[in-house]
Formats: structure tokens, sequence, C-alpha cells
């Protein structure tokens, strides 16, 4: 890949992310975080089952009902959607259009025939796209704010594949006290983040890279303050994702930080753009794509993080192509 072609390319991309459809996934958003607390006084019963199962979940996972807590999570948000598309045609039409751009199809990526190589080679392009974008400096002023009144905090980056975003924190933060983990399930990528650290993470600032699930957290309770994820949940189902989070918020001391594309039909322009641009590689190219289709819109994290049990949430679109949310108990 060029950097050249690669620094010019990716703001490009950044641009008509921007300038393209993004408002209507906002507006669509807006209305969905709109009928949010409609949705959960309206649904008690429902309410409580989900917390149950992710109780479950988290104490006996070899007992958790997965199925179940899949099927009662779509239907709330498809609950979700009816109550505030409710006699709004124009907001129905957005609704509609963005059931056709959402997907589940699994990247490449994810796929078990994957090799070694394209598992390192996506994570190298990831990792110089979040560069060329700003991302990380933009991330790490999240982080930040998070922990901003607590010492020498502790911070694990779970799902962090070669622990790129961490790395950048080590080298640029201006908080040389913070104590830093990256975690992720893949061997691969752990050994990555740990060849990565060790070629260039500064001396004395901690950061350690292990191997873990990010949805089984439950043994960290105490041991952390906040828990990070980017880029990471949309490749997890919602059922996963709830359980992240469930068991993130009662582990961190200041709940979980997730950073992930928006859905929206002009990142996905963008993500086609930029492929095609600076990197034209299929796999790649396929794969930038159809993680915007697996992208979440903030109400749907908020949701997910109510039902998790978080009573304080914040959940917006960060730029034109990003959702986050911030949740705490
Ligand atoms: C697109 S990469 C993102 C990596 C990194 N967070 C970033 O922002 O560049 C997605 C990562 O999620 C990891 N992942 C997916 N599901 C996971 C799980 N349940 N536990 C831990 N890691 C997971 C994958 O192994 C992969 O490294």
């Amino acid at each position: 890949m060029s950097t050249f072609h690669s620094a010019l390319m990716t703001p490009l991309a950044g641009r008509i992310a921007a300038q393209s459809t993004a408002p209507l996934a906002l507006r669509l958003d807006a209305a969905l975080q709109a009928a949010l607390p409609t949705l959960l006084a309206q649904e008690p019963d429902a309410v409580e089952r989900v917390a149950d199962l992710l109780d479950t979940a988290a104490h006996a996972p070899d007992r958790a009902d997965l199925p179940t807590l899949a099927k009662l999570l779509r239907r709330l948000q498809t609950q979700l959607r009816d109550l505030a598309c409710a006699n709004k045609p124009g907001l129905r039409a957005i609704e509609l259009a963005d059931r056709l751009l959402r997907s589940t199809r699994p990247e490449i990526m994810d796929a078990a025939w994957a090799p070694a190589w394209l598992h390192a080679a996506e994570m190298r392009w990831l990792d110089q796209f979040n560069l060329d974008l700003g991302n990380y400096a933009r991330w790490q002023a999240l982080l930040l704010d998070a922990v901003a009144d607590l010492p020498d905090a502790r911070i694990e980056d779970v799902a962090a594949g070669g622990a790129g975003f961490l790395l950048w924190v080590a080298q640029h933060s201006p908080r040389p006290d913070l104590q830093l983990t990256a975690s992720d399930y893949s061997s691969d990528y752990v050994a990555l983040g740990q060849r990565a650290v060790a070629l260039s993470a500064p001396d004395g600032v901690p950061l350690a890279v292990v191997q873990r699930d990010a949805t089984q957290l439950a043994q960290l309770a105490g041991q952390v303050d906040l828990i990070v994820c980017t880029q990471a949940t949309h490749h997890m189902p919602p059922e996963l994702i709830a359980r992240l989070l469930h068991q993130g918020l009662r582990a961190a001391t200041r709940g979980v930080l997730v950073i992930d594309v928006l859905r929206s039909a002009g990142a996905m322009l963008a993500a086609s753009v930029g492929t095609n641009l600076s990197t034209p590689a299929p796999p790649l190219m396929i794969d930038a794509m159809q993680s915007v289709r697996r992208g979440f819109l903030p109400a749907e994290f908020a949701l997910l993080a109510h039902l998790a049990g978080a009573r304080h949430v914040h959940a917006s679109a960060h730029g034109p192509a990003y959702a986050v949310v911030r949740a705490w108990r």
C-alpha cells in the first residue's frame, strides 16, 4: 500500500461520508433515541428477562441461552423502530432504506478459512487508516475524559486486534500513569500486538497484551477501571455485545466506552471509494463496506446498554462515520 495514496484518499473518503447520507441515519437515530424510554417502560417483563439471561451468561456461561437472548433483543429492536416511526411516513422510508443497508453477513476476515497473512494485512491497513484519519487522537480524548479524575487508571481495550490504539496512547498520552492492557481472543492478533509493543512502546509505560474473550469479562471484577472497545462490536451479534456491556459494566469502576462504525449509506460509499483508491485489494474492499453494513446506530447501542444494566448512557454519533457509547452504573 502506498502511504501517499492512503494519506490522500482516506481523508477524502471521510469527507464523502461527512457530506452524503449520514444525516439520514442520524435522523433515524434521533427518533429511535426519543422512543427508547417509552419502549423500556412498556416492556418491563422483557427487560427483566434479558437481565436474567445476561446474569446467567456471566455466572454460568455453560448454561447461557444465547438463542433466546438473541430473539428477545431482535423483538425489542423491531418494537423500538415501530415506536419511532409510527405515523411518520418519511421516517419509515429512511428506516426501510436502513433495513436494506443492514447486513449480518460475516466479513471475509472472520471466515474460518481466512489465512493469518490476510488477518495481519487487514489489521495493518486498519491501523494506517486510523492514523491517517486521526482516529486514535480523537478516541484518546474520549478515553482520557472517562478517567480524568482517576490517577493510575487501569484501562483494558478488548477485541483490540494488534493493539494499535493503546500503543498509540502509550506513545502520545499526557498521562504516563495509565495502566494499559490490550486483549483479543485471537492468538494471531495477540502475537501481532506483543511484537508491535516490544518494538515500539516507550520505556516505562505499562502496556500488556493478553488473550481474552471480550464477552467473558466477569473475572476482571475489581481489576479494571474502564473497558474500551473500538471497531470490533460490528464483528459480534447484539447478544454478544449485550454480554460485553453487561460484564464490562460490572467489572470496571468507570464502565464501558464503545466506539464503532456508524451504519450509514454515506459511510459505506466512503469505505468503497477509500479502499478502491488507496488499497484496491478485493478482500479489504469488501470487508470495509461490509463492516459499515454490520455497524450500529447509537440508539441501538443505547438500548443494549440499558438492557445490560447501565444507569448512565450517552450514545451519539462521533463525526460522520462513528458511533460512540459511554455507559456506567
Ligand atoms: C476489526 S478488528 C478491530 C481491532 C481494533 N480494536 C481496532 O480498532 O483496530 C476486530 C477485532 O475483534 C476481535 N474480536 C471479535 N470478537 C471478539 C471477542 N468475542 N473477544 C475478543 N476479541 C474479539 C477480532 O479478533 C479482531 O481482532
